[in-house]
């Protein structure tokens, strides 16, 4: 039997050798069994029953490096579990033994769905952000291997807590996996090597846009008062800075991902602009989110090199959604559309032109499936995986362009971490009797960035 090293099964890896010892010798892994008793069965939870949760259940589920299942879901809303009990069931129903018993609803519906699994098994966390640190704290308590998507804060305080929840996990030996996809798209990982092997020579610009119509729920006019404003705020999280980070963190991360990647380094620095154009819907009812409509925003690099990202929410405005780096002796796509959609492309010169082209990316693997196989391989065959660091450091480089533009300021990096507003304190203790951690002004409006005159703080 041949074996990939770079990427074996443990049941292809003990076939061939016959022996854990044997198999730990040639591959440099350990691969005693994922569980103490000997059992490889790894069950799976999830905690945020919506989209991408759900889109993680089916790539979770997918992996062929050995038994896998899952066996507890978990939302604060009975009908967004429901709805993707339904959906996922469609497609992996083979492997899903969730009965009625194990779903949980409730802002704690995550201390019970985890309470279902063993130390080893995997616990996935795509709720809005603002509920990372709470779920992943009691995650590693329960000594659990962790998928997360990204965005994984979305202020300085929570962000030192998840730095310091990510040396834990790594000391207590747990894999954790963050929602930063495109780190585990072929084409982006190839351009990296090639970056860093001098293809277009030292790195002077970098820039990256996403421009498209209003998306998700990063519009929102005043709650009609069905649901409580707890509830409107986290259903609708992509308006609030508190849940989410609002669209600019949940929207643009993946391309400031990009430039970190391709230029080894954090921007020191960012000074940015933005603005509301559209401040009410075709009715004439006034938004009341706290999004602003465009962002433009210039990173700066230690070595002085640039990253300028534009952002913008606006229907009929020319739509751009892509990654590109600028070197001295040529430049490249990272992203061609969406946050990760190939091929990647070098050029000779500063012009894209096809006749300057010196290597396009052939691979079309699907980078959600990648980040997945990438995980379990590391839990089955006990290799070190803990993307934790690297996903705070892009959620604090996001949220220091966000906080430039909402405030007006230069934000340096030391800075966005050192910021002790904590947007929504005390998560852990929610219920779904607390207020709402963002209360509505006299003039009916949350409260919004106003640049330049809140300075210190984003609202
Ligand atoms: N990597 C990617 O490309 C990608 C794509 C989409 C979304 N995401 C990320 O995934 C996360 C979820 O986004 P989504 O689009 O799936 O949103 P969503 O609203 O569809 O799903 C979020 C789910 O979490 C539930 N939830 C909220 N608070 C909870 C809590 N305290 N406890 C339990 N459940 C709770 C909601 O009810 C909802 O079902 C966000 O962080 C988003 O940025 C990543």
């Amino acid at each position: 039997m041949s074996i990939d090293k770079a990427n074996p099964t443990r049941r292809q890896v003990l076939a061939a050798t016959g022996s854990v010892v044997a198999a730990t010798t040639l591959t440099g892994f350990d691969f005693s069994s994922v569980h103490p008793d000997g059992s490889d069965l790894i069950q799976v939870a999830i905690v945020g029953c919506g989209g991408r949760g759900s889109g993680a259940i089916v790539n979770a589920l997918k992996t062929k490096s050995g038994p896998i299942k899952l066996i507890a879901m978990a939302d604060a809303f009975e009908d967004r579990l429901k709805s993707s009990y339904t959906n996922v069931s469609k497609e992996v129903g083979a492997l899903m033994d969730v009965p009625e018993e194990r779903k949980f609803v409730g802002f704690d519906a995550y201390k019970k769905a985890m309470d279902c699994l063993k130390p080893g098994d995997i616990v996935i966390l795509t709720t809005p952000p603002a509920f990372r640190w709470v779920h992943f704290q009691y995650a590693i308590s329960k000594k659990l291997n962790v998928f997360m998507e990204k965005p994984v804060t979305v202020d300085g305080p929570t962000s030192k807590k998840m730095l310091k929840l990510g040396r834990d996990a790594s000391v207590a030996g747990l894999k954790v996996g963050v929602g930063l996809m495109s780190r585990h798209a072929v084409p982006l990982q190839q351009l990296q090597k090639r970056i860093e092997g001098g293809e277009i020579g030292d790195i002077m610009l970098m820039r990256a846009y996403r421009m498209h119509g209003p998306a998700g729920t990063m519009q929102s006019l005043p709650n009609p008062g069905k649901v409580s404003d707890l509830e409107y705020q986290i259903r609708r999280f992509h308006s609030f800075l508190w849940a989410s980070g609002g669209c600019f963190s949940d929207f643009y991360i993946h391309l400031i991902d990009h430039a970190i990647w391709m230029k080894n380094a954090l921007p020191v620095s960012a000074r940015a602009s933005g603005g509301r154009h559209y401040k009410q819907s075709a009715e004439g009812v006034a938004y009341v989110d706290q999004n602003l409509d465009t962002y433009s925003v210039e990173y700066t690099f230690a070595d002085g090199t640039k990253f300028y990202f534009d952002g913008r929410c606006v229907e009929g405005a020319e739509g751009k959604y892509a990654s590109y780096i600028h070197g001295t002796k040529g430049c490249a796509i990272a992203s061609r559309a969406n946050d990760c959609g190939g091929p990647s492309a070098i050029y000779k010169g500063q012009n894209m032109d096809e006749s300057k082209l010196l290597w396009q990316s052939t691979d079309n693997t699907n980078p959600y499936q990648n980040e997945w196989d990438a995980l379990v391989t590391a839990i089955r065959t006990n290799k070190p995986f803990n993307e934790v660091r690297r996903g705070v450091e892009t959620s604090l480089v996001t949220s220091m362009g966000r906080m430039a533009a909402h405030t007006g300021q230069e934000i340096t990096f030391d800075a966005m971490l050192e910021c002790e507003h904590e947007f929504a304190p005390g998560l852990d203790t929610l219920t779904s009797k607390s207020p709402a951690p963002l209360v509505v002004g006299a003039n009916g409006h949350y409260p919004q960035p106003m640049p330049g005159v809140t300075t210190d703080r984003e609202f």
